[in-house]
């Protein structure tokens, strides 16, 4: 029987928004001048952090949220990655929950994920069913 989910302490959060800010640091867009950071924390309680990555060919730019999922999956292998939540936070101060594309990535490892997004609103939270309904998973393959 699983246990009931325990929802993130304030301090986890703050945590996580922490280091997503620190990610942003590294952000590479030169063209956008958008820099954002993101960070995941899984299941296992492991972090990981990413930041956006552009290219002069603008289609090949790698979202923040997705080179820090890479990352988890590159260093810890796809089975240990099972996202709890992530947080998305960027240089400018704007609520920027995750692109389309990324819900696609972040549904894939965590269906049930938080999601924190930062603005002058505060933090905002959302969880991936509500971003991303009837989402296409490894299910609708078989
Ligand atoms: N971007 C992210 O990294 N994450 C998002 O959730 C939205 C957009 C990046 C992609 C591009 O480098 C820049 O922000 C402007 O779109």
């Amino acid at each position: 029987m699983s246990s009931p989910r325990q929802e993130l302490t304030s301090t986890q959060q703050d945590d996580l928004i922490a280091t997503a800010k620190r990610a942003y640091e590294h952000a590479y867009a030169p063209y956008s001048t958008f820099r954002v950071g993101a960070a995941v924390l899984l299941e296992g309680g492991e972090v990981f952090s990413g930041c956006n990555v552009e290219n002069a060919s603008y289609g090949l730019t790698n979202c923040a949220e997705r080179t820090a999922i890479f990352s988890a999956v590159s260093e810890l292998g796809a089975k240990r990655v099972k996202i709890r939540a992530i947080a998305v936070v960027n240089d400018r101060n704007v609520a920027c929950s995750p692109c389309g594309a990324c819900r696609q990535v972040i549904s894939e490892f965590g269906p049930d994920a938080d999601i924190f997004y930062i603005g002058p609103k505060g933090i905002q939270r959302s969880s991936m069913r509500e971003l991303l309904p009837h989402s296409f998973s490894s299910e609708s393959l078989s």
